[in-house]
């Protein structure tokens, strides 16, 4: 008996599950079917990633996620390979593939299309095809009539849609425990199978499909208008000497608005917020509409990569000639995933700007060779006329400012994402510059307006 199973939730209907595509999302789903109960086999394309995790070793970084695929492994729940003819006897196939953004922002689904074409000519019975991977409103319909023409005239393929929303570096712990499940199916038979995937309890919203891909898009422009607008307050916040900090808590704090993404900081990254405000705004210009906020989110969010570079040029000026170190290359703490990462951004044009940069991250993935690499944080702030730290890792909170301060050339450090002391660090000498504090002074130009106002009301 596995007793690793027991105190977990339950699957509705335990079956034979494919998965196509071995990166965050097929390997956490993957995980978490087998650990509800389902027999899972992983389809990975790149030898390179499939010989990792033949020899047990995790290609990506998550918590949790490779001491659960070992034991799920071993409990022969769940196994890699290259071969799409696994899927022959699954009723059930995720395709958890990549989406990534074309260079005119609108997605390519080529690989999407490539895999279901490839499952469907491989399926030996009638099929259900999840899309797991975030799609413009209207994939399922076209992944299905690409599957009609792949499979075997007697065999039935049915395409659905199952947005994931995890979150990387939580991405297990969000699988196990959904806000909600989506799914978009054109056949109440269809949204059964899917929903009985999962346990009971979870909270399921079934629509149809174009509803459910729309639902993935939405949320995730929300969430980019979000920390677009936090960018907004805490630039406005700097004008007129107020805390953007505490401006942004105390808004948070109506439940309307939730505290969450109201942060100020170098802009949102990684694999998924970029990319689906693209896709969005390419999927309503298609239909005539202009996409004014998911349009606004994108500027602003160019603008909060740019506002670091200000920064330091404000309080070293010229950067030709001037060492910078940066702290943080992956998108945000907890990964090592540098896709989109604002950090990247940065570098890339500071170096243009003729400085030298020396970068150290925790985790984050292989970067250019261009970039100097530390592990050690205070070997890559060594001689540094500027700090910036660009991901919030607990790593650069618990940094000793004597210590930073004895190794940089300069004083200059800018925190943009809000991680360190602030106080000890200036008690240090060195000198500090966030993005989210205003100067605060008695007389600010600010109050003129008011002033006049009221005098002359
Ligand atoms: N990463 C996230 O946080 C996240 C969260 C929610 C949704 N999504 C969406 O999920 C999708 C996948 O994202 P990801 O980050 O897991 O991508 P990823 O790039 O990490 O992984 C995709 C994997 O699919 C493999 N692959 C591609 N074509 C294949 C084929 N024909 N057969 C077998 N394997 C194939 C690739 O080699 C790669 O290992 C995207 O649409 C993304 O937008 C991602």
């Amino acid at each position: 008996m596995d007793t690793w199973i027991e105190d977990r939730p339950r699957a509705q209907q335990p079956t034979l599950v494919g998965v196509v595509g071995a990166g965050y999302v097929g390997l956490t789903s993957a995980a978490g079917l087998a650990a509800l109960g389902h027999r899972v086999r992983v389809i990975e394309a790149d030898p390179d990633r499939l010989a990792m995790l033949e020899r047990g070793e995790l290609p990506i970084v998550e918590p949790g996620l490779a001491e659960l695929i070992d034991e799920l492994r071993r409990a022969g729940r769940l196994d890699f390979t290259s071969a799409m003819s696994a899927v022959g006897g699954a009723s059930v196939v995720l395709l958890c593939v990549g989406t990534p953004p074309r260079s005119d922002g609108d997605p390519d689904l080529r690989q999407l299309a490539s895999a279901a074409r490839d499952v469907a000519s491989h399926a030996t019975a009638d099929l259900v095809v999840v899309v797991k991977s975030t799609v413009p409103p209207g994939t399922c319909d076209a992944i299905e009539l690409i599957c009609h023409g792949s499979a075997r005239e007697d065999i039935a393929v049915r395409v659905a849609s199952n947005p994931e929303f995890l979150r990387e570096s939580r991405a297990l712990w969000d699988f196990m425990h959904p806000d909600r499940v989506v799914v978009g199916a054109a056949e109440r038979r269809v949204a059964t199978l899917i929903r009985d995937l999962y346990p009971a309890e979870w909270p399921v919203l079934l629509t149809d499909r174009r509803s459910a891909e729309l639902i993935k898009y939405a949320a995730n422009t929300f969430l980019a208008i979000k920390i677009s607008y936090a960018n907004e307050i805490a630039a406005l916040c700097e004008h007129l000497g107020a805390d953007a900090g505490d401006v942004l808590e105390g808004t948070g704090l109506d439940p309307r608005v939730g505290p969450q993404f109201l942060k100020p900081g170098p802009g949102f990254g990684g694999s998924c917020l970029g990319k689906d405000l693209s896709g969005m705004i390419a999927v309503a210009n298609r239909v005539g509409l202009e996409a004014q906020l998911p349009r606004a989110a994108q500027s602003v969010n160019g603008w909060a990569r740019m506002r670091v570079v200000e920064k330091l040029e404000g309080v070293i000026g010229d950067l030709e000639g001037k060492h910078v170190a940066i702290l943080g290359l992956a998108f945000k703490p907890g990964t090592d995933d540098i896709r989109d990462s604002p950090a990247l951004d940065v570098i890339a044009i500071i170096t243009e700007r003729g400085a030298r940069v020396t970068a150290t991250d925790p985790l984050a993935a292989a970067v250019d060779a261009s970039i100097e690499r530390f592990d050690d944080p205070y070997d890559a702030v060594r001689g540094a006329d500027a700090v910036a730290i660009l991901t919030a890792c607990p790593e650069f909170s618990g940094l000793d400012p004597h210590r930073l301060r004895s190794e940089m050339h300069g004083t200059a450090v800018i925190d943009a994402v809000g991680v360190i002391d602030v106080d000890a660090f200036e008690a240090c000498g060195l000198d500090v510059a966030g993005i989210d504090r205003g100067t605060p002074c008695a007389f600010h130009p600010v109050i003129l307006s008011p002033l006049r106002w009221t005098l002359s009301g």
